[in-house]
């Protein structure tokens, strides 16, 4: 595997030749690698390339552009196996995982590919005689796509692939946890045929390299996934230059089940929503809102199933939960056990590191739950990204709704009932960009759009069609064939 940055086409180290190493979490003692420390020099020569590469994609038919990202699909699809393994490898999620991780990078490839075929505007009626009016889509630039490491393909491809199709190039940043998937595709993409300049890896530290991309006046688009800290930080930058701006942000999302519910259901999505991806992901469910008719009940048999889960190697058959991604995770998820337990909400499995056995090699966490959880503490309110869960109750479907509303995020959300009415009116109520109904609040599908409110960003969305507003700016054209000056809108 390449272990360099990819620009203009070319394999390449930074120019001041610093490097970082990329470990397994699993098994601290084994490195994957060392990828270059990059700059901001790097991001400039890669921005130029990039910048210069633009010139003649945007001119690129988009269904040519879309026939590149086909073959980046079948291409990904081929080493899916070999991809998930490096993936799993590198930030711990369990192998399934990391192959649906890649399969979203493949969905998401077929998809855009699909929209070069598309990429519609809209044509009307004009209100004077002899004139013409329509919109079109037209690329912005360079786009800066700085992405997590927690879904290393999807997220990456997420970005890249709308931006792509729309005719923009883009430098990607990697998290620096997640180097060698982020190699791995851009593997693909080489071999693909993208023209050099096209499509640029730098990798590095949000300090060293992502700093210097907000901040770049050539990149015209920036994109970025991570904390609602650093995206409020980026966009406040961005301001300055009006530079457009997509953020995908933190959340804190909860799974309501109602007295009515299939509790087995119910049972099912909480385990996979809260500890899925070691409770890794932007949508992961950090929030149960339990009836109080049946919050005993389904408190028990969460926990008993919650004890069972196995720990271990995601590359290990039977193992249900990965590492979390970094040793500086451990202490930042068991601070919100302590604050939990001294906010007077009841720990009642878990609470700290797992350390049996082949478990002391990596950075396990124990599958964690809270209950006795009311809405104000600042575990029902804060982002914690690991497993751990917050048990609340509620009276009514109203008041699950108010609590679930009672956040600064609003990412992804789910309900569990067997009344549609109630369904339907906490479609309506939600304060939230994702609904789901009688399923966990993981599990996007990547041609429906993707993002939150409040706090989880900033009014943009991912996926399906509305990436492409975000990579591609309106341009309205009327052509006048009357051979006369007609006035809009002035009486005659
Ligand atoms: C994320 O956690 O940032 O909906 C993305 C899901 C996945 C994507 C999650 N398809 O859970």
């Amino acid at each position: 595997m390449q272990t360099r940055n990819f620009i203009d086409g070319q394999w390449a180290d930074s120019h001041a030749g610093r490097t970082f190493e990329n470990r397994n979490p699993a098994r601290h003692d084994e490195v994957i690698g060392r990828w270059p420390a990059s700059d901001a020099g790097d991001v400039a020569r890669a921005v130029a390339a990039a910048a210069r590469a633009f010139r003649s994609w945007r001119l690129v038919p988009a269904p040519k552009r879309g026939e590149l990202l086909f073959q980046v699909g079948r291409l990904l699809a081929e080493r899916k196996e070999e991809i998930a393994r490096v993936m799993t490898r590198e930030m711990g999620k369990v192998l399934p995982e990391a192959r649906g991780d890649v399969q979203e990078g493949i969905d998401t490839a077929f998809y855009a590919a699909g929209e070069g075929r598309r990429l519609f505007g809209q044509t009307v009626q004009p209100e004077l005689p002899n004139k013409a009016g329509y919109s079109l889509r037209q690329p912005i630039g360079v786009a800066g796509l700085i992405t997590p490491w927690n879904f290393p393909l999807a997220i990456a491809t997420w970005k890249m692939f709308p931006a792509l199709v729309c005719g923009n190039t883009v430098l990607l940043k990697p998290a620096s946890d997640v180097p060698a998937s982020a190699t791995l595709l851009f593997e693909v993409l080489e071999a693909a045929g993208l023209p050099p300049g096209v499509v640029n890896l730098v990798h590095g530290s949000g300090s060293q390299v992502g700093d210097p991309m907000v901040a770049h006046p050539d990149i015209k688009v920036l994109s970025f996934t991570g904390s609602t800290e650093v995206g409020k930080r980026i966009a406040q930058q961005c301001g300055g230059t009006l530079k457009r701006c997509s953020l995908e942000l933190g959340g804190k999302n909860a799974q309501i089940v109602l007295d009515d519910a299939d509790l087995d259901l119910a049972l099912e999505g909480a385990l996979w929503g809260a500890f899925g991806t070691t409770g890794q992901r932007c949508t992961a469910t950090s929030r149960l809102i339990l009836h109080r008719k049946i919050a005993a009940e389904f408190t028990e048999r969460l926990v008993a199933r919650a004890r069972a889960l196995r720990l271990g190697d995601g590359l290990e058959a039977g193992v249900d939960v990965g590492p979390v991604v970094n040793a500086g995770r451990i202490p930042a998820i068991a601070e919100y056990v302590e604050i939990g337990q001294r906010e007077g909400a009841r720990l009642v499995l878990g609470g700290g590191a797992a350390r049996d056995g082949e478990l002391a090699r990596g950075h396990f966490f124990q599958p964690t739950v809270f209950d006795r959880v009311t809405p104000g503490m600042r575990i029902a309110q804060e982002e914690i990204f690991g497993p751990v869960v917050a048990l609340l109750t509620c009276g009514s479907a109203d008041e699950a709704v108010e609590i679930l509303n009672g956040t600064l995020y609003g990412l992804s959300s789910s309900i569990y009932t067997r009344d549609l009415n109630r369904a339907q009116k906490a479609i309506r109520d939600i304060e939230a960009g994702i609904v789901y109904v009688n399923g966990p609040t993981i599990g996007a599908e990547v041609h429906l759009p993707f993002g939150g409110v409040k706090e989880t960003g900033n009014g943009h969305r991912e996926a399906g069609t509305a990436a492409l507003d975000v990579f591609s700016e309106w341009k309205t054209v009327y052509i006048d064939y009357s051979g006369k000056l007609q006035k809009a809108q002035i009486d005659s």
